[in-house]
């Protein structure tokens, strides 16, 4: 939501800006920006669209350009809150001699913008951001991080922010309340970010600012304070992927290259999680003594989008498995409604950015109510990593791509591994255990066996890409499914894809069906499965056609339906992890088909840090 780079340091400061721009695109791509420091003061370019606008524009300054010279600047990429996508509304936003781009949201930002148009300052924009550069240009008088705090002690809301002032060569001052800011610390340079793909390219040594902290940067030197103190330390830790992990290393997209990945990605989730002997899952992150294990009597899952529709399977999985009484709730819904909950209570946050402000606030709430709260997040040291202080990683790799995959997948792998670890110590035997393990460790394996019909599927995605809307339905651990799977293709491809409860389709969606409305059934073989071949003949009796994704083998099945997806046999639970795959492809396939901007979908951004 909103991506912020800054640099400086000794060398030319717009490539590093808009390479950095680039990486944090998923974050938004409304319009682009960037202000850099020269001779003759800060020059601001802005320009509606993605990043390659932006670079259009750039272009047009000869190579001996002040421009190219500048060694000092901050840049954006924009998630639209306030204000239209517009040249005016991009950023930087400047007042005089201070430039400013802000992830986030001023929430008091109305009664700011009267009090400053009362000081005789002129907007130029509808954005809250416009009114923070007015505010700290309002206390300005020489000394950029006196400003800058005493600003921001006086806004409500949330903020990553990069700022620079005319009169500070070489200076940025950054800030962060609940916008992640991360620091590449190099030689004698810093480079600015809100997330570690954009610095990876330039250093591995991160320092992530914590909430209230604010940072003077001159080159190597940094500064950090609180709003409230004087400096305080803050380590800085060696990011552990590779800049290569986040090239898409001859895919045509990141989604198609993230797909791909599973099989590597689940292994690296599971890895030195499992014990074998023991039939059992090890997670040490979670820091629960096996005392405590056994005295949890609830488990809530929070969480939004992909890993909300995750959350659902670990909710079946451990009611299923381990006795153990088990709800997930929409993140935003959870700390609005004022939930029941107490210290026995263990409180699951999802997240693959580990920034999500819904899934966030929840975490607070949680805390706040004194359960036992832990993270499921892909992105180390993210807030809500660092927040929940305990928690399972995913180790997943970096995730680029808006529409998650692989993050999905490696979050039913850990769910499946929470479930296993309460069954455990409850009433699941070492047998049944060695058996969990056992499916745990074929995922790999099976997601591997439906990428090897990636053809099969491009070809039935042919068959569904002139329809305008569509049914995904599924039950029991396949409902869940039936809801990622519509999500992907809704995301990507702008078909109209809901997903219900199959038994649901005959409580009023049924009205909907006809010829122009195909239904993806998830059918597999297992509990229920008879029932939802029951349902789809209801669809096909409306003149429906019907894609299955069924069990390899299964003729009855095939002889339902029009199109077909198997999927090897293996129990629902499992079964769940390659079965999204196949919709991850197939929504893949139809969304190039139909000539979507597959790894940008209109209006969507990657990490939601607004509520
Ligand atoms: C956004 C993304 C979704 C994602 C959701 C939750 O809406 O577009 O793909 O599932 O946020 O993100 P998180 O990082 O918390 O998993």
């Amino acid at each position: 939501m909103c991506g912020i780079v800054g640099y400086t340091g000794t060398k030319p400061a717009v490539p590093i800006l808009v390479s950095g721009l680039k990486r944090l695109e998923y974050r938004g791509y409304d319009s682009a920006g960037l202000a850099v420091e020269t001779d003759g003061g800060i020059l601001v370019e802005k320009e509606k669209g993605k990043v390659s606008e932006l670079v259009n524009l750039l272009n047009g300054h000869d190579e001996n350009a002040p421009i190219h010279a500048s060694t000092t600047g901050i840049a954006h990429t924009r998630w639209a809150t306030h204000g239209t996508p517009t040249q005016e509304n991009a950023h930087p936003h400047a007042s005089k001699k201070i430039a400013l781009v802000h992830n986030g949201i001023i929430e008091n930002y109305k009664s700011l913008k009267t009090k400053l148009i009362g000081e005789g300052y002129i907007f130029l924009s509808q954005t809250d951001t416009e009114v923070l550069a007015h505010l700290v240009d309002s206390f300005y008088d020489g000394d950029l991080l006196q400003a800058v705090t005493t600003a921001l002690k006086n806004v409500e809301g949330t903020y990553g922010i990069a700022c620079m002032a005319q009169d500070e060569p070489g200076v940025l001052i950054v800030a962060r309340r609940g916008s992640p800011i991360v620091l590449g610390v190099g030689e004698n340079e810093t480079i600015v970010a809100s997330d570690a793909s954009a610095i990876i390219k330039h250093t591995r040594q991160a320092i992530y600012l914590d909430d209230n902290d604010i940072a003077k940067i001159c080159g190597g030197e940094i500064d950090i304070r609180t709003l409230d103190s004087g400096t305080v330390s803050r380590e800085a830790s060696e990011i552990d992927w590779s800049p290569d992990a986040a090239e898409k290393g001859g895919y045509e997209h990141y989604m198609l290259k993230e797909i791909y990945e599973q099989p590597d990605a689940i292994r690296n989730t599971i890895r030195g999680r499992m014990n074998t002997e023991l039939g059992t899952a090890m997670l040490g992150g979670l820091n629960l003594s096996p005392r405590e294990v056994v005295d949890i009597q609830r488990l809530v899952i929070v969480g939004c989008g992909t890993s909300l529709n995750a959350g659902i399977v670990g909710e079946f999985a451990t009611e299923d498995f381990a006795g153990l009484a088990a709800e997930v709730e929409q993140a935003a819904e959870f700390r609005y409604r004022n939930p029941i909950i107490n210290s026995r209570d263990l409180v699951l946050a999802i997240s693959q950015s580990g920034e999500t402000a819904d899934t966030l606030a929840a975490v607070r709430e949680a805390t706040q109510k004194g359960a036992l709260v832990a993270g499921l997040v892909n992105v180390v040291g993210s807030t809500i990593a660092r927040e929940t202080g305990r928690g399972v990683y995913l180790h997943a790799g970096p995730e680029i791509s808006v529409a998650s995959t692989k993050a999905f997948t490696c979050q039913v792998a850990t769910l499946l591994m929470v479930a296993l670890k309460f069954a455990r110590s409850r009433r699941m035997s070492v047998e049944q255990g060695r058996q969990f393990v056992k499916e745990i460790d074929s995922l790999p394996d099976l997601v591997n066996q439906v990428l090897a019909k990636d053809k099969e599927i491009a070809a039935v995605a042919e068959r569904y890409v002139q329809y305008e809307k569509m049914f995904f339905i599924g039950r029991g651990y396949l409902y869940p499914v039936a809801k990622e799977g519509a999500l992907k293709l809704k995301e990507i491809s702008y078909i109209h894809a809901e997903a219900y409860h199959a038994a649901e389709l005959k409580h009023g969606p049924i009205a909907l069906l006809e010829k122009a409305m195909p239904v993806v059934a998830l059918a597999l073989e297992g509990p229920g499965k008879e029932k939802t071949i029951g349902n789809i003949k209801e669809c096909s009796a409306r003149d429906a056609r019907v894609l299955g994704i069924i069990t390899e083998g299964d003729e009855e099945a095939k002889s339902e339906v029009d199109d077909y997806i198997e999927i090897p046999k293996c129990r629902l639970h499992a079964a769940v992890v390659p079965a999204t795959v196949a919709l991850q492809l197939f929504a893949y396939h139809v969304a190039r088909l139909r000539g979507c901007p597959i790894d940008q979908p209109r209006n969507l951004a990657k990490s939601v840090t607004v509520e």
